[in-house]
């Protein structure tokens, strides 16, 4: 008996039919399960349908420029587990509740053969992307396939769609599974999200010119230069991570103290095999989850990394950056990167290239513009030094509370034991500053209104802000942790380029991301 016909939903014509023709071109096509909404296996019951909390910022977000299409094998109907009416209910009003919340999908398609049915359409089949292309007039090659399982990337690949393999859902469970190459992995849809405007806004600044300028930068890095790289958290200042010479320029340039280690960036968790030695469990389990992120675990280093790079501890900072330029960069220097923010030591670390210091530009091999960090405040520092005792060091973008429940352990938060032992010199009193005097207004309750007048105020969501202060700087009006720490790096410089007599900053909540802002405020303010 020939196969039961596919089936494809159309949806209520919706925003992104309104779409010129030209942009309409491009196309995200989502797995369901594991992908969208919670994986619970032959999902039957709309009742069942668990969004992820990232799966609706994200599509509002490519749904800017991307018209969406869901791609879904239920092998459950095949298999009597679930009929094709349950499907088809469940997928109706999955498009209702995106719908409520703005999102409209265009099409979603099912197959609910089995793997032995010898149908057309079962993902990694590329038949429905092939149908969509055809019908919608999509550009294929500048479309994105993402899902949690290889059949996800197996499609995208054999119809010429970008793959984007997420670690969500049954993601992690089938990474050995993977083909070796042509395919990016990342850890959920909103990361996939950010990932696929990031490429568009570096397509837009290099064009045809990209894979010219990274490899030439690869090239000045293999020959011991450093350089400028954008990261997702702050710019990096690149060199070999394997060279004492690459490495000792990278101190000089930053005028950082020797006793200040650097931070090794890697293209792939593979490739710290050969950096540490012994990665336990719990921190293996993080960078499985958080990598490619802004997530640095301290280990045990081997013998390749010189002792200049880790201050001569008998451990190293490891992290695989998520920004699609760092990647690239990693990949085609062909070995880790040490970079450590690209500011002057106990600046403010630069979050886009017009906020880099002369020197560091002019003592840089190679500048890459990649754009605005996504998150504009550093990497979260782990160490497992001591396994049995993992340690936060640096609190940053990656908020703590998330990191305790997927390592199933409690941090110690490092405190400052005045021993004068360093564990991680971001944790030096004074750093993060700017060159106006910075303080904080909690320590200053009465601000007389002549020193307001020739002052900055930086306030988190705006509602501290004290009366008659030259410029003010508000991280987010609506108090989004996200946005307040991708702004505070910009506002401390924007506001230190115009001759103040001091800036007077405002707390953050503190939890999640607070933690982050509120450490680099007080280090500016050298309260650390
Ligand atoms: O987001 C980030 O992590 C950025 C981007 C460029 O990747 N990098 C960054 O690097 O912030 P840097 O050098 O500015 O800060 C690295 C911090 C320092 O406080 C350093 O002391 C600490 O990491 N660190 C490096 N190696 C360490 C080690 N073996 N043990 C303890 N702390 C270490
Ligand atoms: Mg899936």
């Amino acid at each position: 008996m020939p196969p039961k016909k596919p089936s494809s939903i159309p949806s209520k014509p919706g925003r992104n039919s309104k779409m010129s023709p030209e942009i309409k071109k491009k196309a995200v096509f989502l797995d369901r399960d594991g992908t969208i909404i919670e994986d619970r296996g032959h999902i039957g019951n709309p009742n069942e349908i668990r969004l992820f909390p990232e799966t609706v910022p994200a599509l509002r977000m490519l749904s800017n420029n991307y018209l969406l299409f869901i791609v879904t094998n239920q092998s459950g109907v095949a298999q009597n587990i679930i009929t094709k009416k349950n499907v088809d209910d469940v997928n109706a009003k999955l498009l209702e509740i995106l719908s409520e919340c703005g999102i409209s999908i265009e099409q979603v398609f099912v197959c609910p053969h089995g793997k032995d049915d010898g149908c057309v359409c079962r993902k990694p089949s590329p038949f429905f992307l092939r149908k969509a292309a055809k019908e919608h007039g999509i550009d294929i090659s500048s479309s994105y396939m993402i899902g949690d399982h290889p059949s996800d990337i197996g499609t995208a690949i054999s119809a010429g769609a970008n793959a984007i393999y997420l670690l969500s859902g049954h993601g992690q469970k089938h990474m050995g599974e993977l083909p070796e190459n042509g395919f990016q992995i990342l850890p959920e849809i909103l990361s996939a999200a950010e990932w696929i405007v990031k490429k568009d806004e570096i397509s837009k600044i290099y064009g045809s010119e990209y894979s010219r300028t990274v490899e030439s930068a690869a090239e000045k890095l293999r020959d011991g230069g450093i350089g400028v790289m954008p990261t997702e958290t702050v710019y990096g200042l690149a060199g070999n991570a394997l060279s004492p010479d690459s490495a000792a320029k990278i101190f000089d340039l930053k005028k950082r103290p020797h006793f200040d280690p650097l931070i090794v960036h890697v293209a792939s968790i593979q490739e710290i095999q050969s950096l540490a030695i012994e990665i336990p469990d719990a921190a293996m389990r993080l960078l499985r989850r958080y990598w490619p992120g802004p997530l640095t675990v301290v280990l045990k280093k081997s013998k390749v990394i010189p002792g200049i790079v880790s201050s001569g501890l008998d451990t190293v900072a490891l992290r695989m950056p998520r920004h699609p330029i760092a990647l690239d960069l990693i990949r085609k220097a062909g070995f880790p990167l040490a970079a450590p923010s690209a500011n002057i030591f106990s600046m403010t670390s630069p979050t886009c290239v017009e906020n880099l210091s002369p020197e560091i530009a002019a003592g840089s091999d190679f500048i890459l513009d990649g754009g605005k960090c996504q998150f504009g405040i550093e990497s979260s520092i782990v160490s497992f030094e001591n396994p049995a005792e993992p340690v936060l060091l640096r609190p940053g973008s990656l908020p703590i509370e998330e990191i305790s429940e997927t390592a199933g352990i409690s941090f110690k938060i490092h405190e400052d034991n005045g021993n004068g032992k360093i564990l991680a010199p971001g944790l030096l009193k004074k750093h993060y500053s700017t060159a106006t005097k910075f303080e904080l207004a909690k320590y200053n309750r009465v601000i007389s209104p002549e020193i307001r007048s020739r002052s900055a105020f930086i306030s988190f969501d705006g509602a501290d802000v004290p009366e008659g202060f030259l410029a003010v700087e508000t991280l987010s009006i609506t108090g989004d942790m996200r946005e307040a720490a991708a702004r505070l790096f910009d506002s401390m410089s924007k506001l230190d380029r115009m001759n103040l007599d001091f800036i007077f900053a405002g707390d953050a909540p503190q939890h999640g991301l607070g933690l982050a802002i509120n450490d680099r405020l007080r280090k500016a303010a050298g309260k650390g």
